[in-house]
């Protein structure tokens, strides 16, 4: 075997959560970006690869918001349906959501305008990355996670987003009693995760006999309403940091 077949650590291709879409943002997209994306984005100091956001940096939320508040951070919040909504109906939090698709990222800064929601803010990145290197430790009243790619092949499981990992550095950026919010269509997926957030010692199931309640303003997305019409049961997970 020769070193090649063996790398080191930092030269492994990282196993990211997301596919890299060519799809180009429309013209109405473009102009949201152009025009409104100082009020909405949060430039942040990008790494190597696709989505990679750097370590060693820091950000100081309340003067992005302009307030100090309790904060939420979404990963993979695609057109930001639920998020936009969950916002207005929660407008004493501060939500930084991630996501990668430039696409959904502008239909989700057309949506915050159009709702008069103010209080998100948008990384274009991986929100793996942005929990370790953008939040300290214990600073987060929740984290959401609705609908992550399901990866239903056995070869890609390694690709979905609630890992252990995931688990332990999600637990580690909640203060204490803070939430860990998911939902999934995708029962083998809502199962894992169960599997997986319950092993987290620092995690404790809000609903050790079934699923969670749905929150409050978690609209019906399009990926939502897809699972749906397939015949797919929603599954809402909740777990609070001890
Ligand atoms: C199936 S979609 C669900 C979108 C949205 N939450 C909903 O319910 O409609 C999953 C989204 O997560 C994004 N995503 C996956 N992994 C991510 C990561 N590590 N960081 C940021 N976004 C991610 C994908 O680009 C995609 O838009």
């Amino acid at each position: 075997m020769t070193a090649a077949d063996n790398p080191p650590e930092s030269h492994r291709r990282e196993v990211v959560s997301f596919v890299r879409h060519r799809a180009r943002m429309t013209p109405a997209q473009q102009r949201a970006w152009r025009e409104h994306g100082p009020d909405h984005l949060v430039e942040v100091d990008k790494g190597a690869g696709h989505g990679a956001i750097s370590a060693g940096q820091s950000v100081d939320w309340s003067a992005v918001f302009g307030r100090r508040s309790e904060l939420v951070v979404e990963i993979g919040s695609g057109a930001g349906d639920s998020l936009v909504a969950m916002a207005a109906e929660r407008p004493d939090l501060d939500i930084v959501a991630f996501e990668v698709f430039q696409p959904g990222i502008a239909a989700t800064m057309i949506k915050l305008n159009r709702a008069g929601v103010r209080n998100v803010r948008l990384v274009e990145g991986n929100g793996v990355h942005g929990l370790q290197h953008l939040f300290a430790p214990g600073s987060l009243a929740g984290i959401w996670v609705f609908f992550p790619d399901p990866w239903p092949k056995t070869r890609h499981h390694k690709r979905r987003l609630v890992n252990p990992e995931f688990a332990a550095l999600a637990a580690s950026r909640l203060r204490p009693g803070g939430r860990l919010l998911a939902a999934t269509d995708w029962a083998p997926y809502a199962d894992r995760m169960r599997r997986v957030l319950d092993a987290e010692p620092e995690l404790i199931n809000e609903h050790p006999d079934g699923w969670a309640p749905r929150p409050a303003g978690r609209v019906i997305t399009r990926f939502e309403g897809r699972g749906e019409r397939a015949g797919h049961d929603i599954r809402d997970l909740s777990y609070r940091r001890r």
